[in-house]
């Protein structure tokens, strides 16, 4: 195992400290460069760089492998509950029967929004993106929630932590019933948290909501694949957020409107819309053709990842609920062909194989997500109700850390030099 390594820089040698983890690449740690040499490292996208320690998730890119504190993610898809996800997540542990039954006791006495934060809802156009309507409300938490911003005391940044894992599913079906013009519906505490998630999104007070089983499992499932997903984008912003002290609910609200970009979780929503507009397996070779085009910004949605040169092992799990819930439901969508088809022929193109470009996680959830009854718009508001274990958990972790410092990275600076102000009338 290597120690140190040598760099020349400035004219001057260095020892730079090598880092080890557990498990994964080693890291070089730089922290002393600027001071030693007067030199920054350059690297825009973040595509060699270590940004904290965290022992809470790992991916090995070309493997294809993804582990939340140690467990394989197809082992907690199908053998856990996205409750106990989160409890691992957010504890460290899987939690025994006493504890999971208090976590679940906990998250469900947190699940009511401030009664006030329902006027909030009529300010938005009935037709305001769900993701619109959830950056605002997250942020908004801030100002209902103050007994729990002391970000100094840990059990405060706990009962934050709760609050927002439980309030997340209210919020975001109520972002889907004020776009419908249907009566928000409240939580039911008996219910799990998915299943009363599925009532407050389809339920109407006329009538009684029985929760199918099959979408129930299904849905806890989707949630569990989003649940965390190590320094992605979205989870960066959290923890740059912050790293400034900032309050803990907007940081989620930063975290966000991080996701909702079409490169990160806006990709499903994207996914589907691309999926639909092909509408047939005969016109795929032309979007294939378009995806390779330089000239042409069409992308293959969810096709492609920053950090898996290899199947996304989120896809191959969404792959097969896609197959659970079909058979379950006695249901079949065309566009599942299309995207079996797709992946076929984009597996066997010379341009996605010399790339490494497979199917994502965002490539399959659609599928299931409009045959549960979703809308399109509604698809990355699911995959924020579901990353927030992940955000809180990374939050917690790094505002624990006593060596933790704001966030403030440096730039190579391209603009111009000094130069004198000149008089309005003197510019030509
Ligand atoms: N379709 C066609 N070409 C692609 C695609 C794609 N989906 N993704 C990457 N490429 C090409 C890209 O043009 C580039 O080619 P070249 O080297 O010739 O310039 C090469 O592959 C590398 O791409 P990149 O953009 O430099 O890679 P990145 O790591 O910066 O981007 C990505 C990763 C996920 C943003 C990108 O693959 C992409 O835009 N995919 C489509 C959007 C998507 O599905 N996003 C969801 C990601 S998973 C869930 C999540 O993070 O929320």
């Amino acid at each position: 195992m290597t120690d140190t390594v040598k760099l020349n820089a400035a004219d001057k040698d260095l020892d730079l400290k090598v880092l080890h983890g557990s498990v994964g690449p080693d890291v070089i740690d730089i922290r002393k460069l600027y001071a030693q040499t007067g030199m920054f490292t350059y690297d825009p996208g973040f595509t060699s760089t270590a940004s904290c320690d965290s022992a809470i998730t790992y991916i090995d890119g070309d493997e294809g492998v993804l582990l939340h504190r140690g467990y394989p993610i197809g082992q907690l898809a199908e053998q856990s509950s996205f409750m106990e996800v989160c409890h691992l997540l957010l504890n460290g542990e899987l939690p025994t029967k006493d504890e999971l039954d208090k976590f679940t006791y906990t998250i469900s006495r947190h699940t009511m929004l401030h009664e006030q934060l329902a006027t909030f809802y009529r300010g938005f156009r009935r037709d305001a993106h769900p993701m619109a309507i959830m950056c605002g409300v997250v942020g908004a938490l801030s100002a209902f929630y103050q007994d729990s911003a002391d970000i100094t005391d840990p059990q405060q940044r706990m009962i934050a932590s709760h609050r927002l894992i439980a309030k997340m599913p209210t919020i975001a079906a109520m972002a889907y019933k004020y776009s419908i013009g249907q009566p928000f519906m409240h939580p039911k505490n008996e219910l799990s948290y998915t299943g009363n998630f599925l009532r407050m999104t389809f339920g109407v007070p006329a009538e009684e909501y029985v929760v199918d089983p099959v979408i129930e499992k299904a849905m806890d499932r989707i949630f569990i694949l989003h649940a965390d997903h190590e320094q992605n984008a979205s989870t960066s912003t959290v923890r740059l957020a912050g790293s400034s002290g900032a309050n803990p609910f907007a940081c989620i609200a930063a975290g966000i409107a991080c996701l909702w970009g079409p490169a990160h979780g806006g990709a499903n929503e994207a996914a589907l819309n691309m999926l639909r507009e092909i509408g047939t397996v005969d016109r795929i070779p032309e979007y294939i053709a378009r995806a390779k085009d330089k000239n042409d910004p069409f992308r293959l949605m969810g096709f492609g990842h920053r950090v898996y040169k290899n199947y996304d092992p989120r896809a191959t799990v969404m792959q097969q609920t896609v197959r659970e819930v079909f058979a379950a439901m006695k249901v079949s969508d065309p566009v599942f062909d299309v995207a079996l088809k797709l992946e076929e022929m984009a597996l066997s193109d010379p341009y996605f194989i010399e790339k490494k470009l497979f199917p994502n996680v965002d490539f399959y959830s659609g599928v299931i997500l409009s045959a549960i009854g979703f809308p399109t718009t509604m698809f990355t508001a699911l995959f924020a109700l579901a990353r927030t274990v992940g955000w809180v958990a990374q939050w917690n972790e790094m505002i624990a850390d006593p060596e933790q410092k704001i966030g403030r990275p440096r730039q190579l600076y391209t603009g111009p030099t000094q130069r004198d102000y000149v008089a309005l009338d003197a510019r030509s």
